[in-house]
């Protein structure tokens, strides 16, 4: 990059090459600066404002024949298998469409949880896919394939009709239909719960263990038995075949887990 260059960008170059030379070194002679096409290749993050969208377009026809080839083994014709990761698609309505708010959300018949359920912006879905699928090869889209196979998944929660095209352009439009984008809420202690009206504090307080400490904490993953049904029995909250299943959280923990159970119950590390 800083080999010599053609004389009528001579102090460019000299002015551009010294102030590299000016950059801090914490570790001399270890790594480089990252070239521009490196920070580039891993700058890729889109905002909910759209900053960070690369331009293109991709229809719902085009997004259907890329599913079947590229995403349908993992996720369904329709999005809806839950055979490798939650349902993508299902569960949302027309009426959701107008409200911005998933009903089906809060209801405890309605135990699933789709994406478009969920998603509230759509830049999420877009950079997701695009940065992490397929599954097998991610990065592998190119951006129309990205907007087209996003065109369909729109079809199949009936976002955007048949015929539609989605471009950068459109998003925006698109994002005010999205049937969960009314649906966040910071009444709650992350990001910091400033919706709860207390000034933004966490909900929760480390407290550095000064005296009578554990020295090896006990890895462990099972809930204390305290705790176990507190949100009603989870193997009844989830669908009864596939991939999501809960633990029967009604009756006691299986002998396995109890003594696990018993110990984070008493432990002063996970009081
Ligand atoms: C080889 C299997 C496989 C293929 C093919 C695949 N996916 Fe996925 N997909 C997954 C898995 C597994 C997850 C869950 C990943 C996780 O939670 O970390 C996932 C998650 C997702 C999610 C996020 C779901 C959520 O709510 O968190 C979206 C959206 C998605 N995939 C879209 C696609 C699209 C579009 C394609 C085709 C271009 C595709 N996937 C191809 C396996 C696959």
């Amino acid at each position: 990059m800083c080999s010599w260059p053609r004389p009528w960008i001579a102090a460019a170059w000299l002015l551009a090459c010294t102030a590299q030379a000016q950059v801090p070194q914490p570790f001399p002679g270890i790594g480089r600066p990252a070239t521009p096409r490196e920070v580039a290749a891993w700058d890729i993050d889109v905002r909910p404002d759209f900053k960070g969208l690369v331009p293109g377009s991709g229809s719902v026809a085009a997004g259907m024949a890329l599913w079947e080839a590229r995403c349908a083994s993992c996720h369904g014709v329709f999005g809806e298998s839950n055979e490798m990761a939650s349902p993508l698609a299902g569960g949302t309505t027309a009426k959701d469409l107008e409200t911005g708010r998933v009903a089906r959300l809060k209801d405890p018949a309605f135990p699933s949880r789709s994406t478009l359920m969920k998603v509230s912006t759509l830049s999420t879905l877009w950079d997701y896919i695009r940065r992490a699928m397929p599954w097998t090869t991610p990065k592998s889209l190119t951006p129309d394939e990205v907007y087209a196979v996003t065109a369909y998944l729109l079809n199949l929660g009936g976002i955007v009709p048949d015929d539609f095209t989605l471009s950068d352009r459109h998003m925006a439009q698109v994002q005010a239909q999205l049937p969960n984008r009314n649906g966040t809420t910071t009444a709650h202690g992350l990001w910091p719960g400033r919706g709860l009206g207390n000034g933004g504090k966490p909900d929760v307080q480390a407290v550095a263990c000064m005296k009578d400490c554990v020295k090896e904490p006990r890895v462990i993953s099972a809930l204390p038995e305290f705790a176990r049904n507190s949100h009603g029995n989870l193997a009844e909250q989830n669908r009864r075949f596939g991939a999501q299943r809960g633990a029967d959280t009604a009756g006691p923990p299986p002998p396995s887990l109890a003594a696990s159970a018993a110990a984070a119950a008493s432990s002063p590390s996970t009081r």
